[in-house]
């Protein structure tokens, strides 16, 4: 069954037109990869899927049946949509951990916020499981955070809310070596025990897909997609680059 359908997006930014008519079906549980130059409209995509105001969003978009376009970015991320950033937002007095709890009770009823005793064993666990050492809840969200650390954090957050979709936007740039690895390996971790979670993962880079496998990898150039296949694609731009989809 699809979990998001988008039919004939078109997106503009201050009457400049950046997606066009872009189509793109994902099912439930499939981890999809897009792939596109620079400006190609990658973010773009990401941010009107979680209902950024600055985009103006026209067409059709369903997450597991329900209009997303009609919906404002908070009760977008209520129904399941999650958005790791490419620039990971600093907000500093706000400790990792009082930040993903909020995230969480806005989630939930008003009148049953989760307990502390449950949360802090979540947190735990989930901070245990993502190799990330403890002291890091009670930092300041992104406060002097290193670029990898900061991309860890939109992991643990995204092993926290346990989103219907979640999109990665270039979660894997300026992460070292070892780094990509552990948190490929956590997305896959999170896969396994979340098999219906879905996964759109912005990338550059082929490498990410040494450690991830997804059932499709699409191909987005000047605001369309104009190639769809599996992880084959990837290894092919990475040869030939964009110039074969002009
Ligand atoms: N707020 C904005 N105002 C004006 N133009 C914008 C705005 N946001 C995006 N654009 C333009 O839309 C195009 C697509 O940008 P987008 O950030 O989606 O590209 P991208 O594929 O994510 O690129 P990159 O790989 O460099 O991250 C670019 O030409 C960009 O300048
Ligand atoms: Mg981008």
């Amino acid at each position: 069954m699809s979990l998001l359908e988008i039919k004939n997006l078109n997106v503009s930014v201050e009457d400049t037109i950046i997606l066009k008519n872009l189509n793109l079906e994902l099912d439930k549980g499939e981890i999809a990869v897009i792939m596109g130059p620079n400006g190609s409209g990658k973010s773009t995509l990401a941010n009107s899927l979680m209902g950024h105001p600055e985009f103006e969003a026209k067409g059709d978009v369903t997450l597991d049946g329900e209009d997303l376009l009609d919906m404002e970015a908070d009760e977008r991320s209520k129904e399941g949509v999650f958005l790791s950033f490419q620039y990971p937002v600093t907000i500093p007095g706000v400790t990792v951990s009082n930040f993903i709890r909020t995230a969480i009770n806005t989630r939930r009823d008003k009148k049953d916020p989760i307990k502390i005793s449950e949360y802090v064993k979540l947190l735990n666990e989930n901070m245990k499981l993502l190799n990330i050492p403890k002291e890091f809840a009670g930092r300041y969200l992104n406060d002097g955070f290193s670029g990898g650390e900061k991309k860890k954090m939109e992991i643990l957050q995204l092993a926290m809310l346990k989103p219907k979709l979640a999109i990665l936007d270039e979660t894997d740039s300026g992460l070292d070596i070892d780094s990509l690895k552990q948190v490929c390996e956590s997305i896959n971790l999170l896969k396994e025990k979340n098999p219906d979670m879905t996964f759109l993962i912005i990338t550059h880079y082929q490498r990410m897909l040494n450690y991830i496998e997804p059932d499709k990898v699409c191909v987005l150039l000047d605001g369309r997609i104009v190639s769809q296949g599996g992880p084959e694609l990837a290894h092919k731009l990475e040869e030939e680059g964009y110039e074969g989809f002009r």
